[in-house]
């Protein structure tokens, strides 16, 4: 391998900030309206615009073996019908890409799940590292009134694999959604096991 040069990133919160990066990964509702399990109430949204729920920044590594990426993503604010706003979630294609997230701002739970259908709820808030293993899919949802902000790092090589979200698939096993005001984690009605 190539010896890299060293470099810093300049990052704040308030607002969002992260440089250098080299690539933004934005979701908005009209690309991920059917993750949620109520696609209907994301299109009654979408008629009257089309919010950003997600986005990443990405430091300029190299997607290679060796490397650690390194990451910011801020989730903004909002529901669909009870259900909060969330990333798409994935589960990274090597038995080998653990991955960690520092809460920066915010507040939200961590969904996890393995192939065998275990499930563990993280807490994300500020003083809170969650540690997600290997084989462990893995969403972010923002739970608050505020945006939900997290550095995250794995090796930089695994990719993200998606391909379990989506109608008839498995899906997250769970779901958040707010109820009385509080977010209750619950079974996805929708997930095909
Ligand atoms: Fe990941």
């Amino acid at each position: 391998m190539e010896i890299f040069k060293p470099f810093d990133i300049d990052y704040t919160y308030d607002p969002a900030w992260f440089e250098p990066k080299s690539l933004v990964i934005r979701r908005t509702l009209e690309q991920i309206y059917d993750i949620f399990i109520e696609p209907d109430k994301a299109m009654t949204v979408l008629k009257k615009g089309n919010p950003v729920i997600v986005d990443v920044y990405m430091a300029p590594i190299p997607e290679e073996a060796g490397h650690l990426m390194v990451f910011m993503t801020i989730i903004y604010p909002g529901k669909v019908g009870d259900e909060y706003y969330m990333t798409k979630g994935h589960i990274h294609d090597s038995d080998t890409a653990p991955e960690v997230y520092i809460t920066l701002k915010g507040e939200g739970k961590l969904l996890m799940q393995t192939s065998n259908n275990d499930c563990f709820t993280g807490e994300m808030k500020k003083g809170k590292i969650n540690y997600i293993p290997s084989g462990w899919a893995h969403r972010a949802v923002n739970t608050g009134k505020e945006v939900l902000i997290f550095l995250g790092t794995y090796p930089a090589e695994s990719k993200r694999d998606y391909s379990f979200i989506g109608k008839g698939k498995k899906n997250f096993l769970k779901i958040v959604v707010e109820k009385d005001g509080l977010p209750e984690v619950i079974d996805n009605p929708v997930s095909v096991r």
